[in-house]
């Protein structure tokens, strides 16, 4: 029988039912063929010997700013950065300017994607006091991923703030609710706790009763309605002790940032460019993400991709904005932890492969067998690489781990059976195509 490959990866250490298994995969179009011996010679043949293939990594919180400050990003920059650092899909967040909020911008963004995006993509459709109504008619909606909530303020001016509101969105939306869970009230009363000029006051302003009062609230909604919610960059060890408990109607995600970087030194080493929301916090913190980690409490990563440009990030604190660029150094770092022994490399694919497509509902993704996308993230495990702001492919030019140490890189990138990115070079143009769910 003669078989047709588009793409053959030859010699490659894969990922298949948890195991590291030498074999080839074959690709036909955008569909991972055959996985097993093949003899064939093909011109587009590429050589993994060394190398493991993972099945593609997915980001499943990135901000790219289109429309509206795309001087910081947008949609080819970002997802650009993306597949350089071995992403190969992506859901983006809804506080641009204007927001996602409504179906005509929804398309809109849709429109900006096609045929711009280097990565996959599905976008979040951001919840406000009044689109209940859209958020009912939501499963429809071609690259949609699901509802973003904001219950504390940040970048941006989407806020669901009243618990009567938040209520009303997680009980009439149609998806999964995913949430920025910060209490407004608190915010606005801790403000006083803002000290001018001095960055470290952003943990102590936005505390951690800031975030367990949110999180308490919205899983006791999400429970009274018996609806699905996920809660993004969790960073307090309150949080997970509660979330550990409260497992049946909720998902939780914590980032890279948060299970590398840790108050005061986060503070002292970077400045504002530190600073994020949810913030950085103190050591114990961070220790109990670690071992939420470790329990496989956490269900997903994200890297709450947030570029804004250095001359606003040196502004003086409290004036300079919150967030930091994550989307291409995700999976270096995380992989640089799991060489450390942080984390086991299946619970990476979990975290970042498997999960998003069981919680989310991403067809035929996440795992590496015949039929399903090929979508692949192909791994030096050895190769070292000192991370610098230089490298950089988002607008924002630069990075919160500049000059940090990883081992582990991804060198191939492949997208719908694309070989995108090889060796740290974009090889095809935006090749992404929307999510199915
Ligand atoms: O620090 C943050 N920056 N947290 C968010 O939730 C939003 C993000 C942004 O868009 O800048």
């Amino acid at each position: 029988m003669s078989e047709k490959f588009s793409l053959i990866i030859k010699n490659g250490s894969c990922y298949i039912d948890g195991k590291l298994i030498k074999t080839d995969v074959g690709l036909y179009e955008n569909k991972i063929s055959k996985i097993g011996k093949i003899e064939l010679n093909s011109s587009k043949v590429f050589d993994a010997t060394g190398k493991v293939i993972l099945p593609g990594i997915i980001d499943t919180q990135v901000h790219f700013r289109e429309p509206g400050s795309t001087d910081a990003e947008d949609l080819e920059s970002g997802s650009r950065a993306a597949v350089l650092g071995g992403v190969t899909s992506l859901f983006e967040m809804p506080n641009t300017n204007p927001p996602t909020a409504n179906l005509i911008e929804f398309e809109k963004k849709l429109q900006a994607a096609k045929n711009r995006m280097h990565s996959n993509y599905a976008f979040y459709f951001g919840a406000t006091p009044h689109n209940t109504e859209q958020l009912a008619q939501l499963k429809k909606v071609e690259g949609c991923c699901g509802v973003k909530l904001f219950a504390g303020s940040s970048t941006g001016n989407l806020l669901v703030d009243k618990e009567a509101d938040i209520e009303k969105v997680i009980s009439s939306s149609d998806r999964i609710v995913s949430i920025h869970s910060e209490d407004e009230d608190i915010i606005k009363l801790r403000k006083k706790f803002i000290k001018k000029g001095h960055v470290h006051s952003h943990a102590e302003w936005r505390n951690v009763e800031c975030a367990i009062s949110s999180t308490r609230r919205v899983v006791k909604i999400a429970e009274r309605y018996n609806k699905k919610i996920h809660v993004l960059h969790v960073t307090t060890k309150e949080e997970v002790d509660f979330l550990a408990m409260h497992k049946k109607n909720v998902t939780f995600e914590t980032t890279p940032q948060h299970l590398t970087l840790y108050a005061p030194d986060c503070y002292d080493k970077l400045g504002t460019y530190a600073q994020m929301n949810p913030p950085l916090r103190s050591k114990e913190h961070y220790d109990r993400l670690w071992l939420a980690i470790k329990n496989n409490i956490v269900d997903v990563l994200g890297s709450d991709h947030a570029p804004h440009l250095k001359k606003n990030k040196e502004k003086e604190y409290p004036e300079s904005p919150s967030g930091m660029p994550g989307v291409q150094t995700i999976f270096p770092v995380m992989i640089d932890h799991v060489n450390n022994g942080r984390l086991t490399l299946n619970q990476l694919v979990n975290l970042m492969c498997e999960n998003p497509c069981k919680i989310f509902g991403i067809k035929n993704k996440g795992y590496i067998k015949e039929g399903n996308d090929a979508d692949l993230t192909i791994v030096d495990m050895k190769k070292e690489v000192t991370i610098k702001n230089e490298m950089i492919a988002s607008k924002c030019g630069w990075t919160p781990f500049h000059n940090y140490k990883v081992k582990g890189f991804p060198v191939g990138t492949i997208i719908n059976g694309n070989l995108v990115m090889a060796d740290g070079k974009i090889l095809i143009e935006s090749k992404g195509k929307p999510l199915q769910f």
